[in-house]
């Protein structure tokens, strides 16, 4: 039977470890060549190897890739067009946060936030383009944050960094609408059960800790999973959602709905 993404083309950012490496798990189930990258060239390898074992050789790539770096964007859109002969879905899913009330950010960790979320999706949209337009359906889907929406104290830098994704993520969508095949949307997940949340633990704390402390706080008592995430992914490369640009899903248990 066909996967809801047969024969669809991703490259996926940030795919060493995470929501990254789900992501490229359950395109691959689902039928799609993957290109996973990461700023950690040998996570990215293994991810590409792990799918590649379970799904048959040719179905993963990987490059080291710091989604900063213009001249590495120009290659890793190059190596898409070599390895899986060309790109219909991107998704921009690098991140990184830093913690800190706004009187104590460094400006250079406040410039990484934004360089890696928003600097990192831009330049993904802005090189990968070119080829996506010769797609006969093309996805952009820009990995944003709840964060983007609601905020708390001390992470002002991912609050505004993720937000500004949003907003780009229509500005971008709106630019492709009428003349190319091109869609592009965001993705809005609440606290998700990662090594991200490993910054955000008081010194000493496990990753249970955490994960228990931050899902406390979640209409649904509980933090999310990858493989949720992944499936918002999933409908957003497919042609299910042919007539969805510009828009974003919320994947966070109801937590803005309070
Ligand atoms: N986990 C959550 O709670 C959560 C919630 C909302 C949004 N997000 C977003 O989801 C995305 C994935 O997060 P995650 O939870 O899997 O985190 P993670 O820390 O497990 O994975 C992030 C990956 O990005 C890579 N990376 C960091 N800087 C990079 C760079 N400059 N170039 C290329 N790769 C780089 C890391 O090496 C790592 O493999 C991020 O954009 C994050 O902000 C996560």
């Amino acid at each position: 039977m066909a996967g809801r993404v047969q024969g669809k083309l991703a490259l996926i950012t940030g795919a060493a470890q995470g929501l990254g490496a789900e992501f490229a798990r359950l395109l691959a189930s689902e039928g799609a060549k993957v290109l996973v990258t990461d700023i950690n060239g040998e996570g990215a390898a293994r991810t590409a190897a792990e799918l590649n074992a379970k799904h048959g050789a040719g179905t993963a790539f990987s490059a080291q890739h710091d989604v900063t770096d213009e001249a590495a964007w120009i290659a890793v859109v190059e190596q898409a067009r070599r390895d899986l002969g060309g790109l219909s879905v991107l998704v921009n899913n690098a991140g990184m946060g830093t913690r800190g009330m706004v009187e104590e950010i460094d400006l250079a960790d406040w410039r990484k936030v934004f360089a890696v979320n928003m600097d990192g999706t831009f330049l993904g949209c802005k090189h990968a383009l070119p080829l996506l337009k010769e797609a006969p359906a093309a996805s952009i889907i820009n990995i944003s944050s709840i964060a983007a929406m609601i905020v708390g104290p001390g992470m002002s830098a991912y609050h505004a960094a993720k937000a500004a994704v949003w907003t780009f993520t229509k500005a971008v969508a709106i630019e492709c609408a009428r003349k190319t095949k091109v869609r592009c949307n965001s993705i809005h997940p609440a606290w998700t059960d990662t090594a991200i949340l490993d910054g955000l633990a008081r010194p000493g704390a496990s990753h249970e800790e955490v994960v228990d402390k931050l899902g406390s706080v979640n209409p649904m008592r509980r933090v999310g999973q990858p493989h949720e995430i992944a499936q918002a992914v999933l409908f957003l490369a497919s042609d299910e959602s042919s007539y969805m640009t510009g828009a974003e899903l919320k994947l966070d248990g109801g937590l803005s709905a309070t």
